[in-house]
């Protein structure tokens, strides 16, 4: 985070199957958080119409769709994103070499179709696993020790950073250099409840480990002002790396 020219690394998490209440909330937070996450949840009851309603406000929006298939099915769907005009789009590093770079490929024709170029990102290891699931699904390597050789790899792809805990993000940034984004939930203010993530970070912390942007969600959204409670994260993320 460049402290010249400080951004609102937030992008809060609207998970939510109802349009009225994801629009509610949009529109209340528009000039408080740097933009808005769209999930599975939200996208198959309201569909792209419901999304372009989200885009419309003017909002940069994350596309959390985790795609992941064949290369030529990736691209396609990647392909029918762009009109929407999403500011991140994410698929799974595990679909493969071939998948990412279809991915990066169907990315690279936005400018050429007149859309602004989304960013994409690639989930590593969602962090519901551990361990014990790498051994299961026979992979011979550490939760974290597989983030990081999936990070590589996705940047190897032309993937431009990852979904990532907030305790990976120094391993990440080390590896791939600092230009590589990390993008990073289970985040959560002081004296906010820990819901069921396991392994949570202050939203100071996490800047300060080189988070490019925070995925905030039911910290802002169940606050009884969620206005007052992204202000605050504002402020206390807005002079972190001085
Ligand atoms: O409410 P909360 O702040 O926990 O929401 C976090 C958001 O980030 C949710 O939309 C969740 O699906 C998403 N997410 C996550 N962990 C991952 C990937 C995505 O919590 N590894």
């Amino acid at each position: 985070m460049n402290s010249n020219n400080p951004y609102n690394p937030t992008l809060v998490a609207l998970d939510t199957p109802d349009l009225k209440h994801a629009l509610s909330l949009a529109k209340r937070l528009a000039n408080k958080v740097g933009g808005m996450k769209i999930g599975l949840e939200f996208f198959n009851a309201n569909g792209p119409q419901g999304v372009k309603q989200i885009v419309d406000l003017g909002m940069p929006v994350f596309f959390d769709l985790k795609l992941s298939d064949i290369p030529n099915t990736v691209a396609a769907g990647i392909r029918s994103l762009l009109p929407l005009e999403a500011f991140i789009i994410n698929i799974h590093i595990l679909g493969g070499r071939q998948m990412m770079q279809a991915a990066v490929a169907a990315i690279n024709e936005a400018e050429g179709l007149g859309y602004a170029r989304p960013m994409l990102i690639g989930v590593t290891i969602v962090t519901s696993m551990e361990d014990a699931d790498m051994q299961e699904l026979g992979i011979n390597r550490t939760a974290s020790e597989q983030v990081i050789h999936l990070a590589k790899l996705a940047q190897d792809c032309g993937l431009d950073g990852v979904v990532c805990s907030s305790h990976e993000i120094a391993a990440i940034k080390a590896a791939c250099g600092t230009e590589f984004k990390t993008i990073v939930p289970g985040i959560r203010p002081k004296g906010t409840s820990a819901d069921d993530q396991k392994r949570v970070m202050t939203p100071t912390e996490a800047i300060k480990q080189g988070a490019d942007y925070l995925v905030i969600g039911r910290p802002i959204t169940q606050a009884d002002s969620p206005e007052d409670m992204a202000d605050d994260i504002w402020q206390s993320v807005r002079y972190a790396d001085l």
